[in-house]
């Protein structure tokens, strides 16, 4: 049985000492900076309002998996299709340079979890079923993700589109229109 926690929720079960432990032992070979935010950064992150960090909590209080989502922005690229840029930006902000949206800033499934226990399309159910109750409190017009380019053909096929790739960083920007 797979429960899903906020971060406070877990901390509030556990104590601070343990759930920063089970924090600390949370493994991603896959990925070294998604390990580095769980381990150290998404409790200050969760203090900061920076992000919200939601986990995927197994038997045994076990963190099978987890993401983080926060509010973002994203620059319109002068490369893009004339229609990516309007549906980028929407009604009333023909000439914006930047706009908003919610960034899927971290995921992963931790290495010993089984794999159908946390998957993408575990974590979008979820995410998109939250950000239904934001956008209909506050609009918002699409949901960013930032991904390694061996990554982009996973998250194409859950309707991500790749918008812009920072060379400097390795990373491709993402994103998928909600509502
Ligand atoms: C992101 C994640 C939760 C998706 O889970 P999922 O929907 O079950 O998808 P899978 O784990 O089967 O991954 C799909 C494919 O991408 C590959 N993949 C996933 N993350 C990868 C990574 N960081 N580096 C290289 N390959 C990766 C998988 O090996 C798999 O390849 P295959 O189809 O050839 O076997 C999971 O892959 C994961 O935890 N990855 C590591 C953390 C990570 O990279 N997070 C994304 C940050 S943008």
């Amino acid at each position: 049985m797979m429960d899903i926690f906020t971060l406070p929720e877990f901390i509030a079960i556990l104590g601070e000492d343990e759930a920063q432990k089970a924090l600390s032992s949370f493994s991603v070979q896959k990925n070294l900076d998604v390990e580095k935010f769980i381990r150290e950064n998404a409790i200050p992150y969760q203090r900061h309002h920076n992000a919200r960090t939601y986990l995927f909590v197994g038997d045994s209080f076990h963190i099978c998996g987890f993401f983080s989502l926060s509010l973002s922005c994203l620059e319109v690229p002068d490369e893009i299709s004339a229609n990516m840029k309007r549906k980028m930006r929407g009604f009333g902000r023909s000439s914006a340079k930047t706009v908003p949206c919610y960034l899927l800033g971290q995921l992963a499934r931790e290495d010993s979890a089984p794999h159908d226990s946390v998957s993408l399309q575990s974590v979008l159910d979820i995410v998109l079923g939250y950000l239904d109750t934001i956008q209909e409190a506050i609009g918002g017009r699409f949901l960013r993700i930032d991904c390694e380019d061996k990554l982009i053909h996973l998250y194409e096929a859950y309707g991500f589109k790749k918008v812009y790739r920072d060379d400097e960083l390795e990373l491709n920007q993402m994103i998928m229109f909600i509502g």
